[in-house]
């Protein structure tokens, strides 16, 4: 079987740690996350966390340096013969950042990345979205903010036609569901996708 490299997105609160890792499980494929473990990850996610300022174009170039890092990691495992799993990606750049940087720019700056053979989005509201992140823990990150997850949620959906002009496959999924649902219908469609292949 092909090794594919699928890619789970949606606002925060969505699930896409859950939902990508239950899949990787079933699917016996490599899981790995973007902001990554590495150096330039951990200091993007500290911004995160502390709410520390800084200048937008540094951190669009952080994001970016993180997945220049990550590409060979993921070559490795896709030509060994290895799907992976990746929680977030390129359209998280093109959603977060793009509440700052035109779409253009941004996909720019991805162009020479590996392209995914398939990207799920979880599909929730911002409000659904922030209160799932309210029960979550106390301290909310950069991005946690219900005007903020408004902006993210429509740039989301902006940046996945641009995307799909490109020739990316994006299905949409509704999270509002139970664990198991999502799940099935993930697999479900991986299936599809297989067969067409
Ligand atoms: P998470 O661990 O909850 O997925 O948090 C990562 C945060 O980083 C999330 O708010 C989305 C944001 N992010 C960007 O702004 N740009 C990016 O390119 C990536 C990968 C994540």
């Amino acid at each position: 079987m092909k090794p594919l490299f699928i890619v789970f997105e949606g606002i925060d609160g969505s699930g896409t740690t859950t939902i990508s890792k239950l899949i990787s499980k079933e699917i016996n494929s490599e899981w790995d996350k973007e902001p990554t473990d590495s150096e330039i990850g951990i200091i993007i996610r500290g911004i995160l966390s502390e709410h520390k300022p800084i200048n937008p174009i540094t951190l669009l170039q952080l994001f970016i340096a993180d997945r220049a890092n990550h590409q060979d990691k993921i070559n490795k495992f896709l030509k060994s013969g290895k799907s992976i799993v990746l929680d977030r990606y390129i359209p998280s750049t093109l959603a977060y950042q793009g509440i700052t940087f035109e779409i253009n720019d941004l996909y720019n700056l991805n162009k020479n990345f590996i392209k995914p053979d398939i990207v799920f989005y979880l599909d929730i509201s911002p409000e659904v979205g922030m209160e799932r992140k309210k029960k979550q823990k106390g301290t909310l990150e950069l991005y946690e903010d219900i005007d903020v997850l408004k902006k993210v949620y429509e740039k989301h959906i902006f940046s996945f036609q641009f995307l799909q002009k490109e020739g990316w496959n994006i299905y949409f999924i509704d999270a509002n569901r139970s664990i198991d649902e999502i799940k099935k219908e993930v697999l479900n469609k991986l299936k599809e996708f297989y067969n067409a292949i």
